[in-house]
């Protein structure tokens, strides 16, 4: 079986015994998947240091504002950042279009800027003891195993935004540097894994796509590595109809972000995908991670959650902090745990969060 959370991203790495990492816990579901995360960890090393702040609704309720200049201050020092999930209809802006009280989710916004986490990874990996979860058929989900690589601090997530009227807009702007950037972190990915790139983009309408797919091959040729170009609306019909076509997905903010949840049932369930950003500001390293599901407010409360996308989180987390032995850890336990059948709701189990929680723990004591 792959381990397909192992490719370690060379960036610079600080010499430190100890790591710090701050751990943000977040809204709704993002709490009680973060905590077996953090028990997981605790179990195998107390090479970590621990460090919770407030995020999301969670900080707006106390402080007025979904992310601190006290708790940047901290992730920005931090080794590592682990997140939940922030987010849920308390804090939607749903009664008027004046209403600009904060949001939730601009805090997340803030934080990997400021982090310039430019490259966000998120692997989709079917397991084949959940090929019958998937909607395709066995023959299409076995032996899936791609990343993809969303471009994570630009384009129209950071443009300029108004709303005059009745008119609204987003502005969307990608600059040759921030896609040469995230582009060599897809090539040296793809170089690990022995695969090829498949860059998706909209070239056929959008100016930012048509400098995304020049740039994108010229970057391709310090690589020896296969490029190709795909359109988005075709990339999607190709992920449902041949999953296994990809190795490495490379693409903008937005297609990242629609991708990687379209991608989440042919593995099973989004409560199992992880996610880890990567970037650096000057010699530092900036290390974010997280599951790609949000708060869930449907099932927050609830002992339902699926904390596995959280764990795996964690697990890539070790991993690029260089504490691979407990990586491995968490990763083969986790992993047994599915072997299991120890599964929550979104995968037709009838575990709640705790019993998977335990199971893990349990698993971690045999490997
Ligand atoms: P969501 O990802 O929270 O939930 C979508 C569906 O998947 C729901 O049915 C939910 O129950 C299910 N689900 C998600 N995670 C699960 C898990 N671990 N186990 C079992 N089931 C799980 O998306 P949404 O409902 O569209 O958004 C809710 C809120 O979360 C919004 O405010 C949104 O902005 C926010 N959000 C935050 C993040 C983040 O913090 N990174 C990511 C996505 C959405
Ligand atoms: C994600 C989320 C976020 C995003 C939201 C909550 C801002 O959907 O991490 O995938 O769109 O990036
Ligand atoms: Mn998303």
């Amino acid at each position: 079986m792959p381990l397909v959370l192992v490719f370690r991203i060379a960036f610079p790495h600080s010499i430190i015994m100890s790591k710090r990492v701050v751990v943000l816990p977040g809204d709704g579901i993002g709490p009680e998947v973060m905590y077996p995360a953090i028990e997981a960890i605790e179990a195998v090393t107390d090479e970590i240091e621990f460090e919770s702040h407030l995020f999301g609704g969670a900080s707006i309720d106390v402080h007025g504002e979904p992310l601190t200049d006290e708790t940047l201050e901290a992730c920005l020092e931090a080794d590592a950042v682990l997140l939940g999930a922030v987010g849920g209809p308390k804090w939607d802006p749903v009664d008027s279009l004046e209403n600009d009280s904060p949001r939730p989710e601009q805090g997340l916004l803030r934080l990997r800027k400021a982090m310039n986490v430019y490259a966000n990874l998120r692997p989709v990996y079917a397991s084949p003891h959940l090929y019958d979860k998937s909607p395709l058929k066995n023959k299409r989900v076995a032996g899936t195993e791609f990343t993809i690589v969303r471009e994570l601090t630009s384009g129209i997530y950071y443009g300029k935004k108004e709303l005059v009227g009745d008119t609204a807009s987003d502005e969307c702007v990608y600059t040759r540097a921030e896609i040469e950037q995230v582009a060599h972190v897809a090539f040296t990915l793809a170089k690990l894994k022995a695969g090829k790139v498949t860059s998706v983009d909209k070239a056929n309408v959008l100016e930012t796509s048509r400098l995304w797919r020049q740039v994108v091959g010229e970057v391709g040729k310090n690589y020896d590595i296969e490029l190709e170009h795909m359109l988005a609306d075709t990339a999607f019909a190709k992920l449902i109809d041949n999953p296994k076509h990809f190795d490495v997905i490379l693409t903008d903010n937005l297609f990242g972000d629609l991708l990687s949840d379209a991608a989440a049932p042919i593995a099973g369930s989004l409560g199992l995908m992880p996610s880890m950003s990567l970037g650096q500001r000057g010699e530092k390293e900036s290390i974010l991670c997280e599951p790609i599901h949000g708060s869930a407010p449907d099932i927050a409360g609830q002992n339902k959650a699926n904390p596995i996308g959280m764990i795996w989180a964690a697990g890539w987390m070790l991993h690029q902090l260089k504490l691979d032995d407990v990586g491995f850890k968490l990763e083969k336990a986790t992993k047994q745990t599915i072997a299991d059948g120890v599964w929550t709701p979104d995968l037709d189990g009838k575990a709640t969060t705790e019993m998977v929680a335990d199971s893990i723990l349990a698993n971690l004591k045999q490997v």
